[in-house]
């Protein structure tokens, strides 16, 4: 059963208050929630971080975050602030206990003018190795309790490997029941991720040729363009595979492959996910390098600039073997999947921004045309662009407007932008206002997380113990290295290079409350 309860008023506690991830993604995702109608009217939002700072500077700090990352919703008018209002501040030493006591007071002191138990949400946007202090401060204040209306959310990464994973969550359970604790992966949240899972079991089409018998093999790529930003530090000790395969590919991938779920109950699709996990046959040490390639930017172009290579990044070590870019072949060996390769790579510095999960189709058993005909035949090819310009595309075989016979491939487009006149809301939109409603399914359970870091374990071993002789192998601005080429190129393929987003104009995104888009006492704000 899950503990979590729906309540009229929450409180959410963000540890790590003054970093960046509240000041880029989680409070201007509060903040369109608030404006949209979506949170109870009684919310409070309680930033703690180490820094002393004033109220007044943090309020001006969240403004000046909101106005950057969410230009379409200003942070203005009656309803901005009403929203800061609610916001306060807390100097909290994550080592000291008597901080978590002041938290506790200051908690009570807010629920004290209202008249139902509110839900408490502890959000840790802090670095791992604060993680275990922080939850046994919460605990010697009894922060934890009621179990029923308290969560705890913990960003990626969670844990470095396998052992440090299962450490971590065995330090969390000793404190929090399971349903209490929700795992953040943020590509969870995106809605063309959520859409597999509607096109998939939502559609009668698809499901039927949706196994080995008609798919030849599944890409997913997840581009990037940037490379490491003010992150280096971190970056140097994660790398390609723990940052984005362990946990955002794998779940992509998971989504894709897993057995249509019976309800919509979150432990009922986060297990049928952990079968996909557990189908993933183990790498073993000695087949590393015909399964993963990697790769690490050196100096190239990207759109006309000139870009440093990585090992010039700040915050990176100098000689760095730290790969930025990954690939990886899995296969699955259960009834639907079995012989059907997963193709699955990711980088920094690539030529675009661009995340793609694509379908290749088998070609026809009997290929009935004449060879003068066939001039440009492709197998059909689903694609599910997760971002930017998020759709999903089918491509399918037309006889060209010709007098003679002859075939081409055609195209159907679906465009979210085009289709709603709107942009899915951000994923962090969406993540919170399921942890405030106690909807687990977008998070991830314990066994899902340790499945994911057993899966990559021998390749992250492997690379450590043969540091790459070739590094930096591709420039800032080509799609990958040589080897990841190889690697898909002995199996008699290639990397489907996906098409570059079309330049759309600005759109509103979608995030009011249906039922509350106008005449209520909160602004719902310039659209
Ligand atoms: C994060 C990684 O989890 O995802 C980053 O740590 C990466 O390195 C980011 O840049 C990508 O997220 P998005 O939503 O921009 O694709």
């Amino acid at each position: 059963m899950e503990a979590s309860v729906e309540s009229a008023s929450v409180i959410v506690v963000i540890l790590g208050g003054a970093g960046d991830l509240t000041w880029r993604k989680l409070v201007p995702a509060l903040w369109h929630l608030a404006a949209g109608k979506w949170l109870p009217e009684k919310l409070a939002v309680v930033g703690a971080d180490r820094k002393a700072m004033p109220e007044q500077d943090y309020a001006k700090r969240l403004r000046d975050g909101v106005s950057r990352f969410s230009p379409e919703r200003p942070p203005e008018g009656p309803a901005w602030d009403e929203f800061i209002r609610r916001v306060s501040y807390l100097e909290l030493d994550f080592a000291d206990p008597a901080g978590y006591r002041a938290l506790a007071q200051k908690l009570a002191g807010i629920e004290k003018n209202w008249d139902s138990r509110s839900n408490r949400i502890f959000y840790l946007a802090i670095p791992p190795t604060a993680i275990e202090p922080v939850v046994n401060g919460f605990e010697r204040a009894r922060l934890e309790r009621p179990r029923d209306h308290v969560r705890i959310v913990v960003e990626k990464p969670f844990g470095w490997d396998l052992a440090s994973a299962r450490s971590l969550n065995r330090m969390l359970r000793g404190v929090y029941e399971e349903s209490q604790i929700y795992r953040i992966d943020h590509y969870l949240g995106k809605s063309t991720v959520q859409n597999i899972l509607a096109f998939r079991f939502a559609n009668a089409l698809f499901e039927p040729i949706w196994n080995r018998r008609y798919i030849d093999h599944v890409q997913i790529t997840v581009a990037e363009r940037v490379g490491v930003e003010h992150r280096g530090g971190y970056y140097d000790r994660a790398g390609a595979l723990r940052d984005m395969i362990q946990n955002h590919l794998i779940q992509i991938l998971s989504l894709i492959a897993m057995e249509p779920q019976v309800s919509f109950e979150a432990n009922e699709i986060r297990f049928k996910k952990l079968d996909v996990l557990r189908a993933i046959r183990p790498i073993r040490p000695e087949d590393v390098r015909s399964v993963a390639a990697r790769g690490q930017y050196g100096s190239g172009w990207l759109e006309g600039e000139r870009v440093r290579a990585y090992r010039d990044e700040p915050g990176v070590d100098p000689q760095s073997n730290t790969e930025t870019y990954a690939a990886l072949k899995l296969y699955l060996d259960n009834w639907r999947w079995q012989d059907v390769p997963f193709y699955l790579r990711t980088g920094k510095r690539l030529p675009a921004r661009i995340s793609t999960a694509c379908i290749q189709f088998r070609p026809v058993p009997h290929q009935s045309f004449p060879s003068s005909a066939i001039g440009e035949w492709q197998p059909n090819r689903l694609v599910i662009t997760i971002q930017p310009d998020e759709g999903i595309s089918l491509r399918f075989q037309v006889q060209r407007p010709e007098l003679t016979v002859r075939l081409g491939p055609a195209e159907l487009r679906f465009s979210y932008r085009e289709a709603f006149k709107a942009s899915p809301p951000e994923a962090y939109q969406t993540l919170l206002l399921d942890v405030i409603r106690g909807d687990a399914t977008l998070f991830k359970r314990a066994e899902q997380v340790e499945a994911a870091w057993a899966l990559v374990a021998p390749v992250l071993e492997g690379w450590a113990a043969t540091p790459p002789s070739d590094f930096p192998n591709y420039a800032a601005g080509a799609w990958g290295s040589e080897s990841a080429e190889i690697l898909i190129a002995q199996d008699g393929r290639r990397w489907l290079t996906p098409s570059l987003p079309d330049s759309g104009e600005p759109v509103e995104r979608s995030d009011t409350h249906p039922d509350k888009a106008e005449g209520s006492d909160m602004d719902s704000g310039p659209s």
